[in-house]
């Protein structure tokens, strides 16, 4: 069982890694004995976490600053990666913009009749070109490993059910004021499954999985208004601690998983049942 749970020496790419969940992600795959390849806007929080991971499980973790919206980054420190390690077994597509809500006195910014559209593309070239442009690389070189090995796109689950914008709003505010979930946020996660479904299929005779995790939203210092209104949606009474999706990443990028392809797995307390 240690065997089929364990990612000794795999190097696996995870994208955003110095996000909340990324760094969760780094840590379990550490923690199986991986070697977590950290991706993030700026070197430091990369840089200094992975040395963490170093001390902590001692494998090889290592950071890079990596914007994956843009190609020529993203080319360069794929050939870096495999002249350092020689081969990529995993990727990660985590990164994904928190929308910004731009406030003004007279409009919400969130409300899809006034989302900018610089906006729009701003939240699909991370969440989703970005995760393109990373298959096309990371993924092309897992589909060169003799081995092969895994993709994992970190939908959610608001990929697979819309927003209850009841959550959102706020008492005495008129239409044109109340706050939304925006609609970048469904677009790029619903997309994500399409993406996962076709790499599934796209590399299988190189012995490529791809899979999806849905996972419900984290407990990060909410209103408690917002908190009370949310766990009653969800059949487990709560919302994810942020550590509760480490199992579920390392099955899914190991030979635990070796015959899930195409999967797209809910671990939201049971929100996208309801
Ligand atoms: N936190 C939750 O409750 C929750 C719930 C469901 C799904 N998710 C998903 O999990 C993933 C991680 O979420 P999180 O809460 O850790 O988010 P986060 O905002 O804490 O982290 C996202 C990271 O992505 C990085 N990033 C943004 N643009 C980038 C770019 N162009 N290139 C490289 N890195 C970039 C950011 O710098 C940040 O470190 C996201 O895809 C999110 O949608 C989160």
């Amino acid at each position: 069982m240690n065997e089929l749970f364990s990612l000794k020496d795999k190097v696996i790419v995870i994208t955003g890694a110095a996000g909340l969940l990324g760094r969760q992600h780094a840590d379990a795959i550490a923690s199986a004995g991986g070697i977590p390849i950290l991706l993030d806007l700026y070197k430091e929080p990369v840089e200094e976490y992975a040395k963490v991971l170093q001390e902590k499980y001692g494998v090889r973790a290592i950071g890079f600053q990596v914007n994956i919206t843009k190609e020529e980054e993203i080319r360069a420190n794929c050939t870096e990666i495999v002249q350092t390690f020689g081969r990529i077994d995993g990727l990660v597509n985590n990164a994904a913009n928190n929308p910004k809500v731009e406030e003004s006195s007279d409009k919400n910014f969130s409300r899809l009749e006034n989302f900018q559209f610089h906006v729009w593309n701003d939240d699909l070239a991370v969440g989703l070109s970005g995760a393109f442009l990373c298959s096309k690389y990371y993924g092309f070189e897992i589909s060169k490993n003799p081995k092969g090995g895994c993709i994992l796109n970190i939908s959610s689950d608001l990929g697979i059910i819309a927003p209850d914008q009841r959550l959102y709003q706020k008492p005495g505010l008129p239409e044109e004021l109340q706050p939304v979930k925006p609609v970048t946020y469904s677009v790029v996660k619903a997309g994500l499954i399409g993406l996962t479904r076709y790499l599934a299929t796209y590399w299988a005779d190189k012995n490529v999985r791809c899979n999806a995790i849905c996972p419900g939203g984290v407990e990060n210092n909410q209103n408690p208004e917002f908190m009370k209104e949310v766990t009653s949606r969800i059949p487990l009474g709560r919302m994810a601690n942020k550590d509760e999706y480490k199992g579920l990443v390392v099955f899914l990028l190991g030979d635990s998983a070796s015959y899930m392809n195409g999967a797209i797995v809910s671990a939201d307390g049971g929100r996208s049942v309801w």
